[in-house]
């Protein structure tokens, strides 16, 4: 019995250790599935959608489903680069994603994922949030009003960081970022050194007073697409 599986994204055959998701398998294949709440250390959650593909014609979430063998997959393909572009830009209109005043500028994924696929202006009304601030971390600065509710940082707080220091709190359009602990940021055990500050993708999750350490115009994503990490690393294996 053969001991991967075997199966196709947009016409490239593509092999999937067992257990793998199909967003893993692309990416040790080199091909690059957009993704937003996905991130490489954490268990899926599958909230953002951002990484639906076409499995035998039906839309699912790539960063939870499993590669199953002859399993026809689409992600390249019109509809679905416009299903990612619609759910980007519902996300910017959601929160204050101003990118010229926020320090994540240029490390931003979703800023980068609206570069990438082209974004210059949501079509979509903007919504104009007011959620709470939470300054009151010595170290740490928590901006609601910039969540996408992706829950790295509820999932690296408990799977990377040993503690359980997010989590959130209602339904629907009311649901919102919050914090395990009396009242606010301050109240809980978290350290500045803590992975769940680090895998924030958006402006959400700040450290204090380390703004503009390095300018906007030479960060990661200033210089190179979201996803050519992945791209240029199936190219060096000649994937
Ligand atoms: Fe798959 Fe968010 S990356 S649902």
């Amino acid at each position: 019995m053969s001991e991967t599986i075997g199966f196709t994204i947009d016409g490239r055959p593509v092999r999937a250790r067992p257990g793998q998701t199909i967003l893993e398998a692309a990416d040790a294949a080199g091909i690059y599935i957009p993704r937003l709440c996905a991130h490489r250390e954490l268990h899926p959650f599958g909230a953002c959608r951002v990484c639906t593909v076409k499995v035998n014609g039906r839309p699912q979430a790539a960063c939870t489903m499993p590669a199953a063998e002859g399993m026809v997959v689409e992600s390249n393909t019109p509809e679905l680069t416009e299903h990612r572009r619609r759910l980007i830009e519902m996300l910017f209109v959601e929160g204050n994603h101003y990118c010229m005043f926020c320090e994540k500028s240029g490390n931003c994924e979703l800023q980068a994922l609206a570069y990438r696929f082209g974004i210059t202006a949501p079509r979509y009304p903007y919504l104009f949030p007011n959620r709470d601030v939470d300054a009151s971390h010595p170290d740490v600065l928590l901006d609601r009003n910039r969540c996408v509710l992706c829950a790295r940082c509820v999932r690296a707080s408990q799977q990377l960081d040993g503690k359980n220091v997010f989590q959130f709190v209602g339904r629907g359009a009311n649901k919102t970022l919050w914090v395990n602990a009396e009242r606010e940021l301050a109240d809980t055990n978290l350290d500045v050194r803590d992975r769940a500050v680090d895998v924030c993708p958006v402006g959400c999750i700040l450290r204090k007073r380390q703004g503009y350490t390095i300018p906007i115009g030479r960060r990661r994503y200033d210089h190179e697409p979201i996803g050519s990490d992945i791209e240029r690393a199936g190219a060096a294996r000649g994937a």
